[in-house]
């Protein structure tokens, strides 16, 4: 069935929660470009257009290297902040009402941007955006996979005062970067410890990685979600495990196309995993990137795949369910989705 305007449009005015969005990856190239000339750092591209003509991926890889050197821009506690107020920006407009964002302290504190900057930047515009807008929001720390195990442990006690201040906003830890060759098992002492401090956990899996890697994010890591886990779809134990214990998935459909883990939209199996009843979510991952919000990510896969509105409300509903805020929270949320399904 082909995906009606009123549907569409019923998809962007759903409310709805974001959780999995790197935040350095809502750098736009006219922020990258404005945040360079501001510090005085030099890019290896001529102008926007150079920059954004150079998004043209085959694999994880090739897009993690353009990524990590558009952040290099990076230095201030107002970087920060203006990066994450832009992100907020474009959330507000798609109906977001929360968001657990990602960041890599690791990406930052290499090239000798204190982890202190890093946190008053996005913590004052999320603080901001809370009182001003509504706009609900939590962080969890990313370690970057390529690296040892070891950085990831200096990186966790770097950050403890920070789980101790900020315990309302700082809840969590997960695990990104290349994930070819570096598997989770890499990081079960680190993880073992952030469990330990009662840390919310999830870990990225199965997005260029096989199924394997998702058993060791269950079982060495104990994540509460995966970010992708597209592969589980090639074996049946995994996706009877996922649905029994209501392990979301935090898809990101049009990262996955332009990063060539499906050929074309059409060939993306949300459908196939949500209709194994799976808790699946729609997320924008790196939009700046990949083409747009968590609003062009659902309207991406509605338009090719054969999804319905119960899938529509469905996949919202995941997305508060699936989310790290307290029970009460939650269920204010649903009910307000479920008023807006109702009233049309
Ligand atoms: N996968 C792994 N690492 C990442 C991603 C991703 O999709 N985005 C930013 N870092
Ligand atoms: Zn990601």
């Amino acid at each position: 069935m082909p995906l009606t305007p009123q549907l569409a449009e019923k998809i962007r005015r759903m409310p709805k929660a974001e959780l999995h969005l790197h935040i350095e990856g809502t750098l736009e190239p006219e922020l990258i470009f404005a945040l360079a000339e501001r510090n005085g750092v030099a890019l290896p591209y001529p102008s926007v257009e150079a920059l954004r003509r150079a998004y043209a991926f085959h694999d994880l890889q090739s897009f993690l290297d353009i990524y990590y050197a558009g952040a290099s821009v990076l230095l201030t506690e107002e970087d920060f902040y203006d990066m994450t107020r832009a992100y907020i920006a474009h959330a507000v407009a798609d109906h977001v009402r929360h968001a657990e964002i990602f960041f890599d302290p690791q990406t930052h504190t290499a090239r000798g941007v204190p982890l202190e900057i890093v946190m008053a930047g996005m913590e004052r515009a999320l603080a901001e955006a809370e009182i001003k807008l509504g706009f609900s929001s939590r962080l969890i720390l990313c370690f970057l996979r390529h690296l040892p195990e070891e950085d990831a442990l200096a990186t966790l006690d770097a950050a403890l005062p920070y789980f101790r201040s900020l315990p309302h906003r700082l809840i969590g830890v997960g695990l990104d970067s290349s994930e070819l060759g570096h598997p989770p098992a890499k990081f079960a002492r680190v993880f073992e410890r952030c469990r330990a401090l009662g840390l919310r956990i999830v870990a990225h899996a199965g997005e260029e990685g096989p199924p394997e890697y998702i058993h060791e994010a269950l079982d060495i890591l104990r994540v509460e979600r995966i970010d992708h886990g597209v592969r589980a779809i090639e074996d049946e134990a995994l996706l009877d495990r996922l649905a029994r214990e209501r392990i979301a998935l935090t898809v990101c459909p049009l990262s996955n196309t332009r990063l060539k883990v499906f050929d074309d939209m059409a060939d993306h199996t949300l459908g196939a995993l949500l209709d194994r009843g799976l808790a699946v979510t729609i997320n924008s991952d790196d939009p700046a990137y990949f083409g747009g919000y968590v609003n062009a990510n659902y309207l991406a896969a509605f338009e090719s795949l054969d999804l319905t509105a119960q899938d529509a409300y469905t996949l919202a509903r995941n997305s508060f369910e699936a989310s790290f805020i307290d029970d009460r929270a939650k269920r204010a949320l649903i009910g307000e989705l479920d008023r807006f399904w109702q009233a049309s």
